[in-house]
């Protein structure tokens, strides 16, 4: 296809969308591979997926593929899904949970995620779904932005608790968060001293430009 490769030489949008919730979004070819950008950043696929299959390399692909119920907060193109499901081979059950309707439409006119078998799209806040919610989880992500910003909410003790009562014993949240200002960093420096020795967390810094992941274990 000519604007896959070209691509490689210079971005080539395909379609630009508002929305209520995300504002402007943007699906372009972006090196040779289909993209959704927000209007300051990559929501799916291209660097975020890099991030993401770093933070599951983390965990471990094969101690993934054991899991049994898998909850994915911030769906956007569905990136991270496919990376289970074709890359760690992952086949129980995986639910992803978005804010915009709009977002998971392109997700499944651009990024066929309806055909994913094993996944169940829940259009809802995540913070509302996470209260609602009476499953337990094996793998938790959570990579909720609008544009560039992080919901506060992501970083208070109630849905801190709240995440960890929906995680089972030996399972793993995988945090994706932007480190931009010296706030950002002391605020992910005290999500750090949110977890007791029942947990087990590691800070991965940089992993591309501005992320740092946390992989957070629940030992007991
Ligand atoms: C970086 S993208 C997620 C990328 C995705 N994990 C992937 O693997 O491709 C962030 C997403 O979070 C969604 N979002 C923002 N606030 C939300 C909220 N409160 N609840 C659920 N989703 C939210 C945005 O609409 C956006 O689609």
């Amino acid at each position: 296809m000519v604007q896959k490769f070209l691509s490689y030489f210079i971005p080539i949008s395909i379609k630009k969308f508002n929305s209520e919730i995300s504002k402007s979004l943007e699906v372009t070819w972006n090196n040779g591979e289909l993209v959704l950008d927000s209007k300051n950043t990559n929501y799916s696929y291209g660097s975020l997926q890099r991030i993401l299959r770093k933070g599951l390399k983390y965990i471990g692909f094969e101690r993934i593929k054991n899991f049994e119920n898998i909850l994915v907060l911030g769906v956007a193109g569905g990136s991270v899904i496919k990376t289970l499901v074709d890359e760690v081979k992952f086949s129980g059950k995986i639910t992803g949970v978005e804010i915009d309707s709009k977002v998971v439409e392109i997700a499944n006119n651009y990024f066929g995620l309806n055909k994913i078998p094993n996944c169940k799209i829940v259009v809802d806040d995540a913070f509302e779904f996470v209260l609602k919610t009476k499953e337990k989880y094996d793998l938790i992500i959570i990579d909720v932005f609008q544009d560039t910003t992080m919901p506060n909410f992501l970083f208070e003790d109630f849905f801190i608790n709240r995440i960890n009562f929906l995680l089972n014993i030996n399972g793993f949240i995988l945090f994706n968060t932007m480190v931009i200002t010296k706030n950002d960093e002391i605020r992910n420096q005290l999500y750090k001293t949110k977890f007791d020795k029942n947990y087990s967390l590691r800070m991965y810094p940089k992993v591309e430009t501005h992320n740092e992941l946390f992989t957070i274990k629940k030992l007991s």
